[in-house]
């Protein structure tokens, strides 16, 4: 007898057997499936049950400091519209018109009074309210007593605000946020406070890169993971930061999971030193985390700078990678004094990145092998990589 999971829509594009191996343990299992890299069906299933379904990262709350700036996101085409409103707070639409159905607004920017459709004008106030409908009664009646206003607003998206991170539950239907994150909250509160965490700031020199990756998003997640690849993969940072130096991460409840060093120390020239969290532990200077909150977001933990680097899948086969930094105040994130270390952090950072890349485009390409079973893992090394497989082969049942 079939119940509702065994039932699910995925089994018609992979084999039950593929997925229910991913969570075996680790010396027993595969990896995900290559259906799950390169199928464009597969891919629509993944955007309701790991994307709509859970809280996702869209951008970041600085990149829109003013009343009325908006911008357009596309969530693998579900069109999406990020704002400011009146209140200073940020509101998150579907971004498609009540009327008939044209994508309202197409290009970042700053909005002012009215959100209004190009194409029978109808507008809307930043609070999605529908606040004008011209001659929709006829040549100048702009009202019509068949026509209720108030039931044709924008649609809001539910939406959370968290260290800038502006993070979605599109289908509204997870936890709140605040105990989504709660796991990984408490885990930082003995290395990095709540107190410290509101003191960050955006640098808006060099705070800021993207990346092209021309592959699945789960690979940049995967790789983040895990620190097995870095004598191959970051020979410089290795030189300093070596596999030994690093611990594994897997949150329970299962919805992140990284890895963290003992040994951070970066080499960066110049007198000068970024300031510190005020109560980031003195014995845990060299101490930093790396941790991918899936599904898209890749987080790093220092005693001196954090950053958020999320993921904006555009299809099976192409990721956009953002990466957004933040010192600790806005004297170190944004003065001139600390600008030549910025470059260097910044340059440090997109290097690396690049280096990772790299070498996981090389895995959109293997996934066409018909033979490769998902892969093997190593029973030691792996384990954080095999956490988010768990999460993926459970989450999209
Ligand atoms: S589609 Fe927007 S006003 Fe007609
Ligand atoms: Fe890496």
């Amino acid at each position: 007898m079939l119940n509702g999971k065994n039932d699910s829509k995925i089994y018609k594009i992979i084999n039950k057997e593929k997925l229910d191996i991913v969570s075996k343990s680790i010396d027993e299992s595969h990896g995900l499936p290559n259906e799950c890299y390169i199928s464009e069906e597969y891919t629509k299933i993944e955007r309701k049950k790991l994307f709509e379904d859970k809280w996702v990262a869209i951008g970041v709350a600085s990149s829109l400091p003013n009343i009325g700036d908006a911008k357009p996101f596309d969530l693998l085409n579900l069109p999406i519209l990020i704002i400011r409103d009146k209140d200073k707070k940020i509101k998150v639409f579907h971004n498609v018109c009540s009327h008939r159905g044209y994508k309202l607004v197409n290009k970042s920017g700053n909005i002012k009074n009215v959100i209004r459709c190009p194409y029978h004008s109808w507008s809307y106030a930043f609070n999605g309210e529908l606040v004008a409908t011209p001659h929709i009664g006829g040549m100048n009646k702009h009202d019509t007593p068949k026509f209720d206003k108030s039931t044709s607003g924008l649609k809001e998206i539910r939406s959370f605000v968290w260290l800038d991170l502006i993070m979605v539950n599109i289908n509204n239907n997870e936890v709140s946020f605040e105990e989504y994150i709660k796991p990984l909250s408490d885990r930082w509160e003995k290395l990095w406070t709540k107190e410290d965490r509101e003191l960050i700031k955006h640098s808006n020199d060099y705070g800021y890169f993207k990346l092209n990756a021309k592959c699945n998003w789960k690979f940049a997640i995967e790789n983040y993971c895990e620190s097995y690849h870095l004598p191959w993969v970051h020979p410089g940072l290795n030189a300093y930061s070596k596999i030994e130096d690093h611990y594994h991460i897997q949150g329970l409840p299962n919805r992140f999971a990284g890895q963290g060093t003992n040994v951070y120390n970066p080499r960066l020239k110049g007198k000068e030193k970024f300031p510190l969290f005020p109560n980031w532990p003195k014995n845990k200077e060299h101490v930093a985390e790396y941790v991918a909150l899936f599904p898209n977001v890749m987080l790093g933990i220092h005693k001196d700078h954090y950053y958020a680097y999320w993921l904006e899948p555009v299809s099976y086969n192409f990721t956009l990678e953002h990466m957004e930094i933040y010192y600790v105040g806005d004297h170190a994130a944004n003065s001139k004094k600390f600008k030549p270390l910025r470059k260097q952090n910044l340059k440090l950072w997109e290097d690396i990145q690049k280096e990772d890349v790299n070498i996981i485009q090389g895995m959109q390409d293997g996934r066409n092998s018909p033979i490769y079973n998902g892969g093997n893992f190593s029973p030691i090394m792996d384990n954080p990589t095999h956490h988010f497989h768990k999460w993926v082969a459970t989450n999209i049942v």
